[in-house]
């Protein structure tokens, strides 16, 4: 018989962020060279390096003035890839959101990243489909693109909780 596989997630565990962490929550998400706006450590979930104390991996749910959610900063140091480690983040993201509110979960990423998001249940929308902050930073993203680079755009994508009406 062979031996089960061993877990690619043993010595990570997972918390949600406290306030001393907000130095490193910034230094990662900078090092990985992702959005560096709004990154309150109260609304952050780590994983860390069990043997270490590390932080291996962040991610938030940040709220809107609008009052849409969104799934942000999903991040890993580059030692720590490859192991279950941002899908695990976002599971748990998806499931305190769920037990949060019911309402739909954000996001947004670059094109190419659009494979990486949809396993967990998010598609991506069209404008008219937006909560009007997305429609705004899609449509100054949409026209800043226009100057800068063609080959990559924006992608927001909704998650909804709940199944849709008659499914
Ligand atoms: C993207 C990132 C968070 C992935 O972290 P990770 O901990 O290595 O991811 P996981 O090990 O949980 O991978 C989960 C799955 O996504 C897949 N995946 C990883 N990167 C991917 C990508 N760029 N496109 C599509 N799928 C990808 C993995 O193959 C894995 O699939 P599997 O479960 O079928 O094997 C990490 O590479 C990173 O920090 N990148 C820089 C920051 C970034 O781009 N963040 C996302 C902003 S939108």
């Amino acid at each position: 018989m062979t031996p089960p596989a061993a877990d690619p997630l043993a010595g990570i565990s997972f918390r949600p962020a406290a306030a001393a962490d907000q130095a490193v929550i910034t230094a990662i998400i900078r090092e990985v060279g992702i959005n560096p706006l709004s990154l309150k450590w109260p609304n952050f979930l780590l994983a860390v390096d069990a043997a270490t104390g590390a932080v291996a991996g962040t991610g938030q749910i940040k709220t809107h003035g609008d009052g849409s959610r969104e799934l942000a900063s999903i991040a890993t140091r580059p030692a720590y890839r490859g192991r279950g480690i941002a899908g695990a983040i976002i599971r748990r993201l998806i499931a305190q959101d769920a037990a949060e509110s019911t309402a739909p979960l954000y996001l947004t990423c670059v094109s190419t990243m659009g494979p990486f998001y949809e396993p967990f249940g998010f598609r991506a929308i069209s404008a008219a489909e937006m909560p009007r902050f997305f429609r705004r930073l899609q449509g100054f993203v949409s026209f800043m693109e226009h100057f800068v680079r063609r080959d990559v755009t924006l992608l927001v994508m909704r998650r909804e909780h709940e199944p849709p009406p008659g499914r």
